[in-house]
């Protein structure tokens, strides 16, 4: 895919100011007396996204998106060089959404050359699922989210439940290194018919986004078959979404109920828990998830 240009630095657009360099953001935040409301992105931005930066405008008047499709979460294998990069569109977007600063730095300024790389990670949460699935990805996650944090020193930072490992994952980060900034969870925004919102679907042809459904109706069977029907063993119900999945020729990565906090497996189904799931169509891989009460 073709990359659009960067817009030059520092220019302002309207009352939105794109800031492209760590010195330039640094000194922003210096002036700054209001609190941060922070909406860490990779850009592509979509209504999902939009959803969160209104969020952060409830929270403060001064609401910072930073869009930047961070290297290190992504696999040797994995798609960084076609990863959209539409920023032109994305600072129209943050513009008529009222966002204060787009934080936009380039590979090199988040991770200069030569650097001494650090590793933060939470391995009670982060092995399995995504982390099973895509090594080093949350190794990343929390290398760049806390680089973010410790950049733009936000008071409130919003993430999506869309990712709820990847939410679950930060929050304990937070918690355990006593980062004093409240972590806002967004629900998930789905197109009209079910399929939540994702920078990744626009990779899926028309079939394939048909079928593409078949992950968000596992978890309503999930959520019929335990709120509904009472069932109470986890088997039974990843099983029944493993089969919807493949029903609508999907590739399950995996399909599990879990403890919503620790995401550790559960013998009986007595309390809220969390369905994951994740699964691959024409080699895009999507993933959704619900909280059952
Ligand atoms: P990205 O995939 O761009 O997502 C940015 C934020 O938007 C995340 O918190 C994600 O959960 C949320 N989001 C995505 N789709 C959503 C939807 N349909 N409804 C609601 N929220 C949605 O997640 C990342 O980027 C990166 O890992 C990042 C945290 C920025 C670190 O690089």
């Amino acid at each position: 895919m073709q990359q659009a240009r960067p817009p030059p630095r520092g220019r302002i657009v309207d009352a939105l100011e794109l800031i492209r360099s760590i010195p330039e953001l640094r000194a922003r935040r210096q002036a700054t007396t209001r609190p941060v409301a922070l909406v860490p992105t990779m850009g592509a931005l979509h209504d999902g996204h939009l959803r969160l930066i209104e969020e952060a405008g409830r929270l403060s008047d001064e609401v910072w998106v930073s869009i930047f499709v961070n290297p290190a979460q992504f696999a040797p294998s994995e798609d960084l060089s076609r990863y959209p990069r539409p920023i032109e569109a994305d600072l129209a977007a943050c513009e008529s959404a009222g966002v204060s600063v787009v934080f936009n730095p380039s590979p090199d300024d988040m991770y200069p050359p030569g650097a001494v790389p650090t590793q933060i990670d939470v391995p009670d949460l982060a092995t399995e699922f995504e982390g099973a699935h895509r090594p080093g990805h949350f190794a990343g996650v929390c290398r760049v989210v806390f680089k973010l944090f410790s950049l733009c020193q936000p008071t409130f930072a919003c993430f999506g439940l869309k990712d709820y490992q990847q939410l679950v994952v930060i929050e304990a980060l937070v918690a355990d290194l006593n980062l004093p900034i409240a972590i806002q969870r967004v629900p998930t925004v789905r197109e009209p018919d079910g399929l939540a919102m994702s920078s990744r679907n626009r990779y899926l042809g028309p079939d394939a986004r048909r079928r593409a459904v078949g992950l968000f109706k596992a978890l309503q069977l999930a959520r019929r078959l335990i709120a509904d029907d009472g069932e109470a063993d986890p088997a039974v119900v990843e099983r029944a979404m493993l089969q919807t999945l493949e029903a609508h020729h999907i590739r399950p990565d995996y399909a599990a109920v879990r403890h919503p906090h620790s995401l550790q497996p559960i013998d009986s189904i007595d309390r809220p828990v969390v369905a994951l799931i994740a699964g691959q169509l024409e080699g895009v891989r999507l993933l959704d998830n619900a909280e059952i009460k």
